[in-house]
């Protein structure tokens, strides 16, 4: 069958079959098909859409693109937690080496930045040296050894996901309920989970904002990981501002160290509260705590008594990385970028924030990708001064914005300044976490 019948197909609204849709991800792991095949049947498939067969044909083939972690020689419950994306959505570097600390095995797979969203892997690789391209063996060693291992997709795990994802960032083809559930259990699956959690964004940094598509997807998520036996929940977290402090790949990373020290600052306390969440919601499905509550003060303490810091050093060490940041996470603090401060046009309450936009300043800068195959520039980044239901007087801060200067910094300095929307009513605040579907 040639990719151009497939792609017709689908570009005239059929339905496809489990043999088409196989034809397709052999051809997207054996490279006979083309980037713009691929590409073109995603977008029919974003247009015309998939249904639940179709959905579950994807998410299998693409999930045996490669092989499934086999760990059944660690002892402890593996499990692990996906973001369906955010801004300044940083909390995996929190929760895996916690989620370690508190006895679960944790061998997260992880992908890159997509479409206005950070990714775990490019926030990682701001710590000089840290190798996020590690092989199943080595992943397994590493889980031994520390509790946790980072990886990215490899040619033997999900490796169709990680053409597609690439493809999908470069052509506005993510936000679709099928191909993030497709995208998203492929690689989650494939690590051999006995318990998953899922964070699904909700607000204006989501890819679908609205709250009743979040449901939908975390519905769908849910009900993916339950049929193929793992027990999954969802927790739809708030999106409608970036979470913490920072948004760009080095300064989220020293946030999230600056959590493991055990030095939160308030700005970043929401990343600290979601990490706890989440990772309590996981050790509660994996059976090592005696409800959410109980599994709630688990992860507190482990994260005060310094515990977690020290696998997450240790897990750098392992991965290949300098782990000096961990002494001194100033280390990671943009140098030699330069810094505009984006101010309030008038008083007033923040009552919105564009979140996607922001992150799409930031990406735009060099923080995220234009094309698949773009480097991303780990400095840039965005310093969140002011958050919703905070109230400014003309001329204060809004935040900072660190960029290589140029054309380009003054685009995004304008862009920022005009993701803010300032009124005179206090807006109501924003629960964290808005629903948890089990
Ligand atoms: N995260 C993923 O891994 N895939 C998506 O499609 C969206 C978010």
């Amino acid at each position: 069958m040639r990719p151009q019948e497939i792609i017709a197909k689908k570009r005239d609204g059929g339905r496809l079959s489990e043999q088409e849709i196989d034809v397709f991800i052999d051809g997207v792991c054996s490279g006979s098909w083309p980037d713009y095949q691929i590409s073109a049947l995603i977008m029919a498939m974003f247009l015309r859409g998939l249904d639940r067969a179709e959905q579950e044909a994807l998410t299998y083939a693409m999930l045996h693109s490669g092989s499934v972690l086999e760990l059944s020689a660690i002892a402890a419950p593996k499990g692990d937690k996906h973001s369906t994306g955010g801004v300044g959505d940083k909390t995996s570097l929190v929760i895996a080496p916690l989620a370690a600390a508190c006895g679960l095995a944790v061998p997260m797979i992880s992908g890159r930045g997509l479409g206005h969203t950070g990714g775990t892997l490019d926030k990682l690789e701001a710590i000089d040296g840290y190798n996020v391209n590690i092989s199943p063996t080595e992943i397994e060693r590493i889980v031994n050894v520390c509790g946790f291992a980072m990886a990215g997709q490899t040619d033997d795990i999900a490796p169709a996901d990680r053409t597609i994802y690439a493809l999908r960032d470069a052509t506005a083809t993510v936000p679709y309920i099928p191909l993030i559930v497709a995208s998203i259990m492929s690689k989650k699956l494939a690590e051999g989970l006995d318990a998953l959690v899922l964070d699904v964004k909700s607000g204006s940094g989501a890819f679908m904002p609205e709250y009743e598509d979040s449901l939908a997807l975390a519905r769908e998520l849910v009900e993916t990981g339950r049929k193929f036996k793992v027990r999954t929940e969802a927790v739809i977290s708030d999106m409608s501002q970036p979470l913490g402090r920072f948004v760009g790949n080095a300064v989220e990373t020293y946030e999230c160290i600056r959590i493991l020290r055990g030095e939160t600052e308030a700005a970043a306390s929401d990343t600290e509260a979601l990490s706890i969440e989440l990772t309590a919601r996981l050790l509660n499905l994996a059976g090592l705590a005696d409800g959410p509550e109980a599994a709630r003060m688990i992860a507190a303490d482990k994260l005060a008594s310094g515990e977690a810091f020290e696998r997450f050093r240790r897990n750098i060490e392992l991965q290949g990385g300098d782990c000096r940041v961990c002494d001194d996470p100033d280390l990671l603090l943009p140098r030699g970028v330069e810094e505009s401060s984006i101010k309030a046009p008038r008083g007033g309450f923040v009552s919105a924030i564009d979140t996607a936009s922001m992150g799409n300043a930031i990406g735009a800068i060099g923080g995220g990708r234009t094309r698949a195959e773009d480097s991303v520039d780990h400095a840039v980044g965005y310093a969140c001064t002011a958050k919703i239901g905070d109230h400014v007087a003309e001329g204060d801060y809004l935040g900072v914005l660190y960029s290589r200067g140029g054309d380009g910094a003054a685009q995004a300095a304008d862009r920022l300044a005009r993701c803010y929307t300032i009124g005179d009513e206090k807006p109501l605040p924003l629960p964290l976490i808005r629903e948890i579907i089990s």
